[in-house]
Protein backbone atom coordinates (compact mmCIF):
# COMPACT_ATOMS: atom_id res chain seq x y z
CA UNK A 1 0.00 0.00 0.00
CA UNK A 2 1.36 3.42 -0.95
CA UNK A 3 1.72 5.75 2.05
CA UNK A 4 0.21 9.10 3.15
CA UNK A 5 2.81 11.82 3.81
CA UNK A 6 0.90 14.69 5.64
CA UNK A 7 3.25 17.87 5.38
CA UNK A 8 2.11 19.78 7.98
CA UNK A 9 5.48 21.76 8.51
CA UNK A 10 4.56 25.50 9.76
CA UNK A 11 5.63 27.48 7.04
CA UNK A 12 3.19 25.45 4.86
CA UNK A 13 0.41 25.43 7.48
CA UNK A 14 0.50 29.29 7.96
CA UNK A 15 0.85 29.77 3.99
CA UNK A 16 -2.31 27.29 3.57
CA UNK A 17 -4.09 28.77 6.08
CA UNK A 18 -3.68 32.59 4.27
CA UNK A 19 -5.17 30.45 0.66
CA UNK A 20 -8.00 28.86 2.13
CA UNK A 21 -9.30 32.61 2.86
CA UNK A 22 -11.82 34.08 0.81
CA UNK A 23 -10.62 36.65 1.02
CA UNK A 24 -7.17 35.96 -0.74
CA UNK A 25 -7.05 37.48 -4.30
CA UNK A 26 -5.64 35.29 -7.17
CA UNK A 27 -2.03 37.67 -7.48
CA UNK A 28 -1.68 35.87 -3.66
CA UNK A 29 -3.20 33.03 -4.26
CA UNK A 30 -0.60 32.27 -7.10
CA UNK A 31 2.51 33.29 -4.74
CA UNK A 32 1.40 31.40 -1.94
CA UNK A 33 1.17 28.12 -4.02
CA UNK A 34 4.19 28.51 -5.45
CA UNK A 35 6.06 28.94 -2.29
CA UNK A 36 4.35 26.00 -1.01
CA UNK A 37 5.28 23.87 -3.57
CA UNK A 38 8.80 24.79 -3.50
CA UNK A 39 8.74 23.45 0.12
CA UNK A 40 6.88 20.26 -0.41
CA UNK A 41 9.01 19.96 -2.82
CA UNK A 42 12.09 19.82 -0.29
CA UNK A 43 9.59 16.92 1.65
CA UNK A 44 9.25 14.94 -1.60
CA UNK A 45 12.87 14.79 -3.08
CA UNK A 46 13.83 13.65 0.22
CA UNK A 47 14.03 9.74 -0.36
CA UNK A 48 16.27 10.74 -3.63
CA UNK A 49 19.30 8.25 -3.68
CA UNK A 50 22.70 9.89 -3.58
CA UNK A 51 26.04 8.41 -5.15
CA UNK A 52 29.72 9.81 -3.83
CA UNK A 53 31.56 11.41 -6.59
CA UNK A 54 35.10 12.73 -6.10
CA UNK A 55 35.72 16.38 -6.13
CA UNK A 56 38.36 18.69 -5.11
CA UNK A 57 37.76 21.59 -2.84
CA UNK A 58 40.13 24.61 -2.51
CA UNK A 59 41.12 22.44 0.59
CA UNK A 60 41.51 18.86 -0.44
CA UNK A 61 39.96 16.30 -2.36
CA UNK A 62 36.79 14.39 -1.01
CA UNK A 63 34.48 11.73 -2.12
CA UNK A 64 31.26 14.23 -2.05
CA UNK A 65 27.30 13.54 -2.54
CA UNK A 66 25.24 14.09 -5.68
CA UNK A 67 21.88 12.62 -6.30
CA UNK A 68 22.12 8.99 -8.53
CA UNK A 69 19.11 7.34 -10.59
CA UNK A 70 16.06 8.12 -12.79
CA UNK A 71 15.82 11.87 -13.54
CA UNK A 72 12.70 13.80 -12.50
CA UNK A 73 9.72 14.87 -14.14
CA UNK A 74 6.86 17.74 -13.04
CA UNK A 75 3.82 16.55 -14.11
CA UNK A 76 0.74 19.00 -13.46
CA UNK A 77 -2.86 18.27 -13.94
CA UNK A 78 -4.79 21.63 -15.43
CA UNK A 79 -5.78 23.72 -14.96
CA UNK A 80 -4.92 24.23 -10.95
CA UNK A 81 -1.50 22.08 -10.62
CA UNK A 82 -0.26 24.50 -13.16
CA UNK A 83 0.38 26.93 -10.09
CA UNK A 84 2.74 24.25 -8.47
CA UNK A 85 4.90 23.80 -11.06
CA UNK A 86 6.83 26.74 -10.58
CA UNK A 87 7.57 26.43 -7.00
CA UNK A 88 8.99 22.84 -8.18
CA UNK A 89 11.46 23.85 -10.79
CA UNK A 90 12.77 26.51 -8.87
CA UNK A 91 13.70 23.45 -6.52
CA UNK A 92 14.73 20.99 -9.49
CA UNK A 93 15.62 23.33 -12.46
CA UNK A 94 16.51 20.78 -14.67
CA UNK A 95 13.06 19.01 -14.24
CA UNK A 96 11.32 18.15 -17.53
CA UNK A 97 7.29 19.20 -18.07
CA UNK A 98 4.75 17.35 -18.96
CA UNK A 99 0.74 18.21 -18.99
CA UNK A 100 -2.21 16.32 -18.28
CA UNK A 101 -5.71 18.19 -19.18
CA UNK A 102 -8.87 16.79 -17.05
CA UNK A 103 -11.90 18.55 -15.97
CA UNK A 104 -14.54 17.37 -13.66
CA UNK A 105 -17.90 16.98 -15.46
CA UNK A 106 -20.36 19.28 -13.20
CA UNK A 107 -22.95 17.31 -13.41
CA UNK A 108 -21.27 13.61 -12.68
CA UNK A 109 -18.20 15.18 -10.84
CA UNK A 110 -16.06 12.42 -13.17
CA UNK A 111 -12.83 13.00 -14.67
CA UNK A 112 -12.84 13.90 -18.79
CA UNK A 113 -9.50 14.08 -20.46
CA UNK A 114 -8.65 16.86 -23.22
CA UNK A 115 -4.78 16.67 -23.15
CA UNK A 116 -1.88 14.81 -22.65
CA UNK A 117 1.81 15.66 -23.54
CA UNK A 118 4.75 13.82 -21.87
CA UNK A 119 8.54 14.02 -22.28
CA UNK A 120 9.87 11.26 -24.55
CA UNK A 121 11.52 9.82 -21.83
CA UNK A 122 9.18 9.96 -19.07
CA UNK A 123 8.96 6.02 -18.55
CA UNK A 124 12.38 6.88 -17.39
CA UNK A 125 12.06 9.15 -14.94
CA UNK A 126 10.80 9.48 -11.23
CA UNK A 127 7.12 11.62 -11.98
CA UNK A 128 5.98 14.22 -9.49
CA UNK A 129 2.62 14.54 -10.67
CA UNK A 130 1.10 17.82 -9.18
CA UNK A 131 -2.75 19.15 -8.32
CA UNK A 132 -3.26 20.97 -5.43
CA UNK A 133 -6.96 19.37 -4.73
CA UNK A 134 -7.60 16.19 -3.82
CA UNK A 135 -11.65 15.48 -3.95
CA UNK A 136 -13.06 12.47 -5.01
CA UNK A 137 -9.87 11.30 -6.31
CA UNK A 138 -10.66 10.60 -9.48
CA UNK A 139 -7.98 13.12 -11.60
CA UNK A 140 -5.29 11.88 -9.79
CA UNK A 141 -6.54 8.03 -10.32
CA UNK A 142 -6.97 8.80 -13.79
CA UNK A 143 -3.60 10.68 -14.31
CA UNK A 144 -2.08 8.22 -12.32
CA UNK A 145 -3.43 5.40 -14.88
CA UNK A 146 -2.58 7.64 -18.27
CA UNK A 147 1.11 8.02 -16.83
CA UNK A 148 1.27 4.41 -16.04
CA UNK A 149 -0.25 3.42 -19.47
CA UNK A 150 3.13 5.71 -20.92
CA UNK A 151 5.08 3.26 -18.94
CA UNK A 152 6.03 5.05 -16.02
CA UNK A 153 6.42 3.27 -12.85
CA UNK A 154 7.76 5.56 -10.50
CA UNK A 155 4.97 8.13 -9.47
CA UNK A 156 4.39 10.79 -6.60
CA UNK A 157 1.48 12.34 -5.98
CA UNK A 158 1.74 16.07 -4.87
CA UNK A 159 -1.53 17.64 -3.43
CA UNK A 160 -2.39 20.60 -1.21
CA UNK A 161 -5.48 19.79 0.19
CA UNK A 162 -7.76 16.19 0.30
CA UNK A 163 -10.51 14.76 1.91
CA UNK A 164 -10.44 10.69 3.01
CA UNK A 165 -12.23 9.72 -0.10
CA UNK A 166 -10.05 10.73 -2.43
CA UNK A 167 -6.71 9.79 -0.47
CA UNK A 168 -9.19 5.85 -0.32
CA UNK A 169 -9.64 6.13 -4.09
CA UNK A 170 -6.34 6.35 -4.97
CA UNK A 171 -4.07 4.07 -2.42
CA UNK A 172 -6.86 1.54 -3.64
CA UNK A 173 -6.36 1.70 -7.23
CA UNK A 174 -2.49 2.42 -7.01
CA UNK A 175 -0.87 1.29 -3.63
CA UNK A 176 2.42 1.84 -5.12
CA UNK A 177 1.80 5.47 -5.69
CA UNK A 178 2.78 7.53 -2.57
CA UNK A 179 0.61 10.35 -1.83
CA UNK A 180 2.16 14.23 -0.45
CA UNK A 181 -0.42 16.25 0.99
CA UNK A 182 -0.62 19.42 3.31
CA UNK A 183 -3.52 18.78 4.94
CA UNK A 184 -6.25 15.84 4.92
CA UNK A 185 -9.83 17.72 5.85
CA UNK A 186 -12.91 16.75 6.74
CA UNK A 187 -14.86 15.77 3.78
CA UNK A 188 -16.81 16.57 0.73
CA UNK A 189 -20.02 18.40 0.30
CA UNK A 190 -22.92 18.00 -1.99
CA UNK A 191 -20.71 19.10 -5.05
CA UNK A 192 -17.87 17.25 -4.20
CA UNK A 193 -16.04 20.15 -3.14
CA UNK A 194 -13.44 19.59 0.07
CA UNK A 195 -14.74 20.88 3.41
CA UNK A 196 -13.62 23.07 4.48
CA UNK A 197 -11.25 23.24 1.44
CA UNK A 198 -10.10 26.85 -0.27
CA UNK A 199 -12.72 26.56 -2.65
CA UNK A 200 -12.57 26.07 -6.61
CA UNK A 201 -8.44 25.76 -6.85
CA UNK A 202 -8.87 26.58 -10.26
CA UNK A 203 -10.83 29.40 -10.73
CA UNK A 204 -9.09 30.93 -7.31
CA UNK A 205 -5.11 30.78 -8.98
CA UNK A 206 -6.36 32.16 -12.47
CA UNK A 207 -9.19 34.47 -11.48
CA UNK A 208 -12.30 32.54 -13.44
CA UNK A 209 -14.83 33.51 -11.32
C1 LIG B 1 -10.02 20.32 -9.82
C2 LIG B 1 -8.67 20.03 -9.20
C3 LIG B 1 -8.48 18.57 -9.50
C4 LIG B 1 -9.89 18.02 -9.41
C5 LIG B 1 -10.05 17.31 -8.10
O1 LIG B 1 -9.90 20.50 -11.18
O2 LIG B 1 -7.64 20.84 -9.67
O3 LIG B 1 -7.91 18.31 -10.77
O4 LIG B 1 -10.77 19.14 -9.49
O5 LIG B 1 -11.27 16.70 -8.03
P1 LIG B 1 -11.46 15.13 -7.96
O6 LIG B 1 -10.48 14.62 -6.96
O7 LIG B 1 -12.88 14.97 -7.50
O8 LIG B 1 -11.25 14.56 -9.33
P2 LIG B 1 -11.15 20.92 -12.10
O9 LIG B 1 -11.80 19.70 -12.64
O10 LIG B 1 -12.03 21.86 -11.34
O11 LIG B 1 -10.46 21.64 -13.32
P3 LIG B 1 -9.67 23.03 -13.38
O12 LIG B 1 -8.40 22.85 -12.58
O13 LIG B 1 -9.42 23.22 -14.81
O14 LIG B 1 -10.54 24.10 -12.77
N1 LIG C 1 -11.71 20.90 -7.10
C1 LIG C 1 -11.43 22.07 -6.48
O1 LIG C 1 -10.82 22.98 -7.08
N2 LIG C 1 -11.81 22.22 -5.22
C2 LIG C 1 -12.46 21.26 -4.53
O2 LIG C 1 -12.79 21.46 -3.34
C3 LIG C 1 -12.75 20.05 -5.19
C4 LIG C 1 -12.37 19.89 -6.48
Amino acid sequence: MGKLHIIDHPMIMHKLTLMRDKDTGAKDFRQLLSEISMLMGYEITRDLPMEDVAIETPVARMAAKKISGKKLAIVPILRAGLGMVDGLLSLIPVAKVGHIGLYRDPETHMPVEYYCKMPPDIDNRIVILADPMLATGGSASDAISMLKKRGCTSIKLMCLVGAPEGAKLVMEQHPDVDIYIAAMDERLNEQKYIVPGLGDAGDRLFGTK
